[in-house]
């Protein structure tokens, strides 16, 4: 499985914040908030990435996370000259696919807690894989209708009157087949490739398997600047409150083999004297404790 990180847009909706630094370099409490669907995507085992954004952007991004080796892991870096929808990343990252599984991650959405989407990729064989949370308002993302025996009937984009509220998070696995299934989009209304349409095909197609995530399971975004506070605060309390982090790149590559105990401790060596260093630090002693090492 390869992973997409779709990271450009307008920023609109966080001006001013957006004039010098894109939405998803903005800092969600302790870190950039790009970290963390980074994370969430090296917690499920994916080492390829794609990482598309504007061309006014990219350098930013490239300058942040490099060339991924660091991590274990490669990021190749694509532009989006105008942001044409969600959906045109798969046009965009053609090439990068190949013939391979692809999740795409939105660079504002942010996860925490449980193992829904590793048991997801594990399991994804073809077709393509959707996940359904409850939220209090659905009118504002893709929302999922389900008949009396819990398959999906159908799933609109931002309707005025949801049929449920089950909105549809911005984390979508897709068999090869997505490039082509994407070609064959037209721009919606708003003249943009939308991933719902994109997801509908393959529910007409009778491949589309949409998965609950549970109660214990938390989806911020963090696309307008009250959500961007919420989900600071909300990464604060639970970081404040456990000793651990949300959204840790550098743990996650450990956890998962991707890097050894001396490459983690390299890693924090060459930090500044910070938060962020201490706890690599604190990570790297626990784990030689435990006689935890991935050489
Ligand atoms: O957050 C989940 C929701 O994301 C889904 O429930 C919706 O079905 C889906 O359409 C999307 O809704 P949004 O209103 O959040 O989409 P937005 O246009 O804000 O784009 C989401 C992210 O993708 C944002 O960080 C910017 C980026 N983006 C968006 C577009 C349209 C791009 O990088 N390029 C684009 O062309």
């Amino acid at each position: 499985m390869k992973g997409i990180i779709l990271a450009g847009g307008t920023g609109s909706r966080l001006y001013p914040l957006t004039l010098v630094a894109s939405k998803q370099l903005q800092p969600v409490y302790d870190k950039p908030m790009v970290y963390y669907p980074l994370t969430t995507l090296i917690e499920g085992g994916i080492r390829e990435f794609c990482l598309i954004s504007t061309p006014h952007d990219l350098p930013r991004f490239q300058q942040l996370l490099g060339d991924g080796s660091r991590l274990g892991v490669s990021i190749d870096y694509r532009e989006q000259t105008k942001p044409s929808g969600i959906a045109q990343a798969f046009l965009i990252a053609e090439s990068f696919i190949a013939q391979d599984p692809v999740t795409l991650i939105l660079g504002d959405n942010i996860f925490y807690g449980g193992d829904a989407f590793q048991r997801a990729f594990n399991e994804f064989h073809a077709g393509a894989s959707i996940f359904a949370y409850h939220v209090q308002n659905p009118e504002r993302y893709g929302v999922v209708e389900f008949d009396e025996h819990g398959w999906a009937l159908s799933i609109q984009e931002k309707p005025l009157e949801p049929k449920s509220n089950f909105a549809v998070p911005g984390l979508y696995l897709y068999d090869r087949e997505v490039v082509a299934v994407a070609k064959a989009l037209k721009p919606s209304g708003r003249g943009e490739l939308e991933i719902t349409d994109l997801n509908m095909e393959y529910l007409k197609r009778g491949q589309l398997k949409v998965f609950r995530l549970n109660r214990g399971f938390t989806w911020l975004d963090a696309g307008t600047s009250t959500s961007l506070h919420d989900a600071s605060a909300y990464v604060q309390t639970i970081e404040k409150r456990q000793g651990i982090k949300i959204g840790c790149p550098e743990e996650a590559a450990f956890r998962r083999g991707f890097i050894s105990l001396d490459q983690l401790a390299a890693i924090a060596s060459r930090m500044p004297n910070c938060e962020y260093r201490a706890y690599l630090n604190e990570i790297t002693a626990e784990a030689k404790e435990g006689g935890q090492d991935n050489d």
